[in-house]
């Protein structure tokens, strides 16, 4: 077997408001093997994004454990990009401040390995190109970029960290269908180029045939079918899987 980069297992979690509790993930094991492109799906509130923040390391699970494989980089090597990137980016800031701070904080963590000035402006418009963007936009703030403009600095900042592994969190739902294409060819491409592994989630059973190898069928925060995308969409062996299969037919294919 293949040696695992993630590995959950076990991982419950729990949301309290008030004495009301919400499970929102119950038990969930699984590995994501190095370059391996994995999809999550599962209808709203099956506990996608719970998941993904837990492996992100922005949520904090109520019981199991998160592996993730030693690396040479001494930072977080997992990376999470949203759904809405209007949301994720600072409205006050351009671009190039939105590529360029969170290195600066990054390198000015690392006493030894400090990025000044020019170094950071190097790589941020390496970045910026990567993703597609072109040198102008790094001066745009972002309610000057189009939906997937956006989406493309969200990609740019999450590559900057220099990560191994990328939770996508329905990265192009909220963006029109060939603007969904263009970014899922960009995913596509920088999955290869970097070799990087993605958690990819999505309600959009389309998408993830498309994009994924394997994937995790969610229900009610337990993962309740497993297994290569090309089978379980073919013969999808739960009703409840069949039942998301056959919504995602009566949409517009990618
Ligand atoms: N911060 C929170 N506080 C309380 N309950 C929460 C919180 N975040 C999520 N939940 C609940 O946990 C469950 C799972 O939510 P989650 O956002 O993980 O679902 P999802 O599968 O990503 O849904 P969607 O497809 O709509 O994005 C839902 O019932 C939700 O209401
Ligand atoms: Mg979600």
């Amino acid at each position: 077997m293949q040696a695992s980069l993630v590995r959950a297992d076990g991982l419950q979690i729990v949301f309290r408001s008030g004495r009301a509790t919400h499970v929102a993930a119950q038990d969930v094991t699984f590995n994501l093997a190095p370059g391996e492109s994995v999809g999550l799906v599962g209808e709203s509130g099956s506990g996608k994004s719970s998941i993904g923040q837990a492996i992100a390391g922005l949520l904090q699970p109520s019981a199991g454990t998160i592996d993730i494989a030693p690396s040479t980089a001494p930072w977080p090597t997992v990376q999470m990009v949203f759904q809405d990137p209007a949301a994720a980016l600072n409205p006050r800031r351009p671009v190039r401040r939105l590529l360029a701070e969170p290195l600066e904080v990054l390198s000015r963590a690392m006493a030894r390995t400090v990025l000044q000035g020019r170094a950071v402006d190097d790589l941020v418009v390496a970045a910026a190109r990567a993703v597609g963007l072109r040198d102008e936009h790094l001066q745009s703030l972002p309610h000057e970029l189009s939906g997937g403009q956006r989406q493309r600095v969200c990609i740019a900042r999450a590559l900057l960290m220099q990560p191994r592994v990328l939770i996508l969190d329905e990265p192009t739902s909220a963006l029109d269908l060939t603007v969904q294409a263009q970014i899922l060819n960009l995913l596509s491409d920088l999955r290869r180029e970097h070799g990087l592994t993605y958690l990819f989630i999505s309600h959009d059973l389309a998408v993830v045939r498309h994009m994924c190898e394997r994937v995790l069928v969610l229900q009610h925060g337990r993962v309740v079918e497993t297994g290569a995308s090309d089978q379980i969409f073919a013969a999808p062996a739960q009703a409840y899987t069949r039942r998301l299969t056959e919504a995602a037919q009566m949409q517009p294919a990618i």
